[in-house]
């Protein structure tokens, strides 16, 4: 007889939450979105009327009780307590990226996981896209690469933008963009052992990332173009020429649902490692918080 699907609930209810957390919870197979949980309570209504899921406010401890995992669409220093307190209570996680925005946050959340040995994917977006995993494949099978770079310039921070959140508008493309761009790159060319970083005007920041082995490769961030000069590009230069990653394909939903899949088939197989799971998650934030460091010391 097959199981009963496992029961989801949503923390969050604004832009992020409505358009891709809630669709891609609501269109897993193996999964029913039973309860949304927002600090405003007419929200969080508004939301799980739309998915007749429960609504939750206040204290997480019903919430948390009513479901098996639990999705994040909050600014990451609300996710991780409630990250923790959810791993703590046994329940399995679909966390948002940065994990938090502090080492002790970062750490407190995977340690948790850990230690309660619930199964955790952290939604690094482009690791989760179809045509990326694809080129990965074919990148890492070749070989042979001597640095890669990325540049990434967001709009998030224009005024009519959806995306122009207070944590965003204080943290910057850094601690937005950068940890899809660090995970990737850790993806293609190995395990990033450090970081030398700098920033200028207009949330710009540039990291030099060095990788196991000796390879470097560059990530220039900013959130501050405007939608005309926004884009993102990332290629592998070496002796065999230049590998470009897929770009243009900004969809979210169909990635999040790859990445609901496969959490999904570890909770059932009792598993709890996965290449994006809270431990990688905390490896990429120890990056951007080691780059922050060094920008605010040169910044005095
Ligand atoms: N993987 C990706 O490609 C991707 C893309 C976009 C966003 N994200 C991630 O999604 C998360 C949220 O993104 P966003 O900033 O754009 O947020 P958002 O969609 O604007 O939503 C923020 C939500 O957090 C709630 N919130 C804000 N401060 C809170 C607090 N102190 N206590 C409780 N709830 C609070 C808001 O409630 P109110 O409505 O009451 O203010 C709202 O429900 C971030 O971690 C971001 O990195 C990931």
């Amino acid at each position: 007889m097959a199981s009963a699907p496992l029961r989801f609930g949503l923390v969050g209810t604004g832009h992020w939450a409505s358009i891709t957390h809630a669709p891609a919870l609501a269109a897993a197979p193996d999964i029913e979105l039973a309860a949304v949980w927002g600090r405003s309570a007419e929200a969080a209504a508004a939301l799980a009327g739309t998915y007749g899921a429960s609504a939750y406010s206040g204290d997480v401890g019903a919430f948390l009780d009513a479901v098996d995992g639990v999705a994040f669409a909050v600014p990451p220093d609300v996710q991780a307590p409630i990250a923790v307190a959810a791993a703590r209570a046994g329940k399995h996680l679909m966390l948002e990226k940065p994990l938090a925005t502090s080492v002790a946050g970062t750490d407190e959340v995977a340690s948790a996981v850990a230690e309660s040995g619930v199964a955790s994917v952290v939604f690094f977006t482009l690791m989760f896209r179809a045509d990326i995993r694809a080129w990965l494949a074919e990148v890492t099978a070749r070989g042979g690469w001597l640095t890669g770079l990325t540049t990434w310039f967001g709009s998030s921070l224009g005024e009519s933008s959806p995306f122009n959140t207070p944590w965003r508008r204080e943290k910057g493309a850094l601690w937005d963009i950068a940890p899809h761009a660090v995970s990737l790159l850790w993806a293609a060319l190995g395990p990033v052992t450090g970081v030398t970083a700098d920033a200028g005007p207009a949330d710009v920041s540039h990291l030099i990332l060095h990788h196991e082995g000796g390879t470097s490769s560059t990530v220039t961030v900013s959130q501050h173009g405007g939608e005309a000069a926004s884009g993102f590009e990332t290629y592998l230069w070496g002796p065999s020429g230049r590998s470009a990653v897929p770009a243009g394909n900004t969809d979210a939903l169909a990635p999040l649902g790859t990445a609901l899949a496969e959490l999904t088939a570890n909770i059932r197989g009792g598993l709890s490692a996965h290449p994006c799971d809270a431990s990688f998650g905390r490896d990429v934030g120890h990056v951007i918080s080691e780059a922050q460091r060094q920008i605010d010391e040169r910044a005095g």
